[in-house]
């Protein structure tokens, strides 16, 4: 479909909270690409602004409103200038609080769940005659009918990519709204995701990560109807040619199941890096948060990851404060840390979820000391991301290049641990995996060098491209 320029609108997407949206913000641009739109990283200059929001944490919601509210005068500007501005608000606060968003913001005009992503482009239209509210899950396939990237569109977006899997969980912990927001748990059928993986791959990306609420849980059907899980996958997209690395995330300890841990041992482009959240040491909060394991056999399975991949570095989310948390029990969360030596950790004070189990509990702990305590699981937590990352000086790691670094004459990329790499070299570097040698560690970053040999070879690449 062609696309003449005087047709052409511009599209500003705001991404907020977890990967999943960022997934779904490239696919909310690549529905309205056919349809004229292209878009811009200027937002004064939209015509359509869609904000891609996050329900997770109060905060997270009330982002939404107070952009909103700076919108609104962008779009007055926009007006007094004889243009406009259609403004959307997507994401898991539209399916959440739908109607109210625009009793609350009369400036929106459309508000749509991650459900009706496909469907945006009519939602524009019908916009034209009064605001729109679609929060609907409905029985089709959306990801049937959402189109694929353009080949250059895909690798000018990176050599990574997301590719989601899943969506929706049924675990139902006490503090979490997902499954009420995200709704039931869906796996995406094992054809069309492996369909989609080649796209990537045949454009240039060279890393796919997998992405779900609850990614290890996947259950895909595959052509014969027979239910396939995350682990079996991982082995059906490592035969993929040109693939190279695969990761996926986020994913619950009940479902780390052994196909998924055995395929951590046998496949070489599966990560070494695991997100595994646990959000507390302590087993009456687990009991209470209804994780339904214990920290014991949380601690029992990250052995058994570290016997099938010995060099497996762990991330986790961490909560604080959940209600009825003692002294005592945040101290077994310190506890659990210590154990297990986390290479990254994300923490965050409970956040009370209207809706959600954990927002009728009594003994809700008081906001200074759940700030107390997340200051000193953070100082623990950064004290150990800098010490994984010290720990990796003078190993050898391989490196996906991936893009121009922030001086002239250097180079970026993630280490297998994900860690950011940054090295000197130049620009034919981006796209190939290279073994650096890590000789320092910046503040959220490492520094390295190409080995000799490599440096050497490099020069030949880049030699034999010019002749
Ligand atoms: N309060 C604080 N943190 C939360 N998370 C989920 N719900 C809440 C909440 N109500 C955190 C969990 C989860 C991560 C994505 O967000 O740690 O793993
Ligand atoms: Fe929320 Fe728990 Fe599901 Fe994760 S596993 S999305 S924390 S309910």
């Amino acid at each position: 479909m062609t696309e003449t320029p005087h047709n052409t609108k511009k599209l500003f997407i705001k991404t907020y909270g977890c990967q999943m949206n960022v997934y779904d913000s490239d696919r909310m641009a690549d529905a309205l690409a056919p349809h004229g739109y292209e878009t811009t990283a200027e937002i004064g200059e939209a015509d359509l602004v869609l904000l891609n929001t996050c329900h997770i944490r109060e905060k997270a919601s009330e982002k939404v409103f107070s952009e909103l509210g700076r919108l609104k005068i962008l779009r007055e500007a926009r007006r007094a200038n004889g243009k406009d501005m259609k403004i959307g608000v997507a994401g898991c606060v539209a399916q959440a609080e739908g109607e109210e968003i625009i009793a609350r913001s009369p400036v929106v005009d459309l508000v749509f769940g991650p459900q009706a992503y496909h469907r945006l482009p009519d939602l524009i239209v019908k916009s034209e005659s009064g605001q729109v509210v679609d929060t609907d899950f409905p029985q089709e396939d959306k990801f049937e009918h959402l189109p694929a990237a353009r080949k250059e569109v895909t690798i000018k977006r990176g050599l990574t990519a997301f590719l989601t899997v899943q969506e929706g969980c049924d675990k139902f912990c006490s503090f979490c709204v997902v499954p009420y927001t995200r709704g039931a748990e869906v796996s995406r059928p094992v054809a069309q995701v492996i369909a989609e993986a080649r796209g990537l791959v045949e454009a240039g990306v060279k890393e796919i990560t997998l992405l779900g609420q609850n990614v290890n849980a996947y259950h895909g059907l595959d052509q014969n109807g027979r239910s396939v899980g995350l682990g079996e996958l991982a082995f059906l997209l490592a035969k993929i040619p040109g693939l190279e690395r695969l990761r996926y995330t986020t994913s619950h300890p009940r479902d780390m199941d052994d196909a998924l841990i055995a395929a951590h041992r046998d496949l070489p482009l599966l990560m070494p890096y695991l997100h595994l959240p646990v959000q507390s040491g302590s087993d009456p909060i687990l009991k209470a948060m209804n994780r339904r394991h214990t920290a014991a056999e949380y601690l029992t399975l990250i052995e058994r990851i570290k016997a099938a991949r010995p060099d497996m570095a762990l991330s986790g989310d961490f909560i604080v404060g959940f209600p009825g948390e003692t002294e005592v029990d945040f101290e077994a969360t310190l506890a659990m840390v210590r154990e297990v030596g986390y290479a990254s950790a994300f923490s965050f004070k409970y956040s009370l979820r209207p809706g959600t189990p954990g927002a009728e509990l009594a003994d809700q702990v008081p906001e200074e000391i759940k700030a107390e305590r997340l200051a000193r699981l953070q100082e623990l937590i950064n004290a150990q991301m800098a010490a994984f990352n010290r720990s990796c000086v003078g190993r050898t790691l391989p490196v996906l290049i991936e893009r121009p670094g922030r001086n002239a004459g250097q180079v970026g990329g993630r280490s297998p641990y994900l860690q950011a790499v940054h090295l000197e070299g130049s620009g034919d570097l981006i796209g190939h995996i290279l073994p650096v040698e890590i000789t320092g560690v910046g503040k959220n970053s490492i520094e390295g060098k190409l080995s000799r040999d490599t440096q050497r070879k490099s020069a030949s690449l880049v030699e034999s491209r010019v002749a």
